[in-house]
């Protein structure tokens, strides 16, 4: 390890809400094979894997990798070492490769947990406290959606290079790629089944002392085919922001119905990671491989009629197929990956907040939501709620 380098938590962050919550931490996903995927996100989405665990350092069960950013964005990639470690063989079985959890730093586990249960949340994991000789790191979990948990961290007393059972890589590989400049986690977006939206955004407004930012109702967001509900939950401090979509029947299934059927269940449907020059992301991304949804040309003649400011090239937002929605003064522009698993399920947004803006992008919604529509109807799955 580097003398002094850390990626445990960001002590200095001061939260401003009741539940001690500081800010996003990292998301981890379990797969079928971590390292290859570990790989995927050097080499493609331009982060350094910075930290392992696994057999060589004493964990025999599974692997992980802890991969980052200069700006501590951390995304965990984690497999089963044996078919017995249920909890990954299981979730991986019947979700494919997917988010299990996502991992938020408070100032104290025992105080947030407590909180949380009190208000109604489903305990997964109790606060427990993991060690070594650097100190020690406590975590504890609550439930979310069918499969998915909500981890509560403080790393304020481990003075290691992550956390106890981690070590620095075991390779030492120097990925040749362009550098994305992803700075942040800006939201993280669920699926749930029908029915289940209302359910879900009450349970983490009580759980976590959140509330409702925006809800998009019946008539809101919808093709000439599908549609769909959603609402934005979010801490009163807006440092964690969880939109949460439901499919709306219309004539053919949504997006939304796609992924709960692909994904067997509820869960994560994307990550959004923040950048401060979304057209050096996009264009470094897409040379590193990153695919991402098209959307027509005539988008960008609709929008090069509006005057609001626009300080970007629009013929450069149209080269790499960037999309923008104006908000009040401010401005919002914002891309999705395709599905970057076999399984047509999880996918990134890459978003640039300008002049403030707060919203997701709803004037983009049909441009975004048509484009996944083409590629759910080559799949064969832009069928009618009959079949
Ligand atoms: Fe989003």
């Amino acid at each position: 390890m580097e003398q002094g380098i850390c990626y445990g938590g960001i002590p200095s962050r001061v939260p401003n809400n009741t539940m001690g919550i500081r800010g996003y931490d990292y998301v981890e996903f379990y797969v079928g094979s971590a390292k290859m995927v570990a790989y995927w996100h050097a080499k493609c989405m331009g982060m350094d894997i910075v930290a392992y665990q696994g057999p060589e350092t004493g964990v025999r069960d599974r692997c992980s990798y802890l991969l980052a950013t200069p700006t501590n964005l951390k995304i965990m990639i984690t497999s089963a070492l044996q078919p017995s470690t249920y909890d990954i063989t299981g979730f991986q079985t019947k979700h494919g490769d997917g988010v299990k959890r996502w991992s938020v730093e408070v100032v104290d586990v025992k105080e947030t947990f407590k909180k949380a249960i009190v208000n109604g949340a489903v305990p997964v994991k109790k606060p427990y406290k993991i060690e070594d000789k650097d100190g020690f790191v406590e975590k504890a979990a609550i439930r979310i959606y069918d499969d998915t948990e909500i981890q509560f961290v403080n790393y304020d007393n481990y003075k290691g290079l992550f956390m106890p059972g981690f070590d620095t890589p075991m390779q030492d590989i120097k990925f040749e790629r362009n550098e994305t400049g992803l700075k942040y986690i800006d939201h993280i977006v669920g699926n749930v089944h029908i029915n289940e939206m209302d359910h879900w955004a009450d349970y983490i407004n009580r759980s976590l002392d959140f509330e409702t930012f925006i809800h998009f109702g019946p008539g809101d967001i919808s093709t000439k085919y599908s549609a769909l509900l959603s609402k934005v939950v979010r801490s009163k401090d807006s440092v964690i922001k969880n939109p949460i979509n439901e499919p709306l029947e219309a004539a053919k299934k949504s997006q939304i119905d796609e992924y709960t059927e692909q994904y067997l269940g509820s869960g994560i449907q994307h990550i959004a990671l923040a950048t401060t020059d979304i057209i050096a992301s996009v264009k470094n991304l897409r040379a590193n491989g990153v695919e991402f949804l098209s959307v027509p040309d005539t988008y960008y003649d609709a929008l090069a009629k509006r005057d609001f400011g626009l300080e970007e090239n629009i013929e450069e937002l149209k080269e790499h197929g960037i999309l923008c929605d104006v908000e009040g003064k401010g401005y919002l522009l914002q891309l999705f990956t395709k599905p970057i698993f076999d399984r047509p399920t999880f996918f990134y947004e890459i978003i640039q907040r300008r002049k403030g803006a707060t919203g997701f992008g709803q004037g983009n919604f049909l441009a975004l939501f048509e484009a996944i529509e083409r590629d759910q109807e080559r799949r064969g799955n832009l069928t009618s709620y009959d079949n």
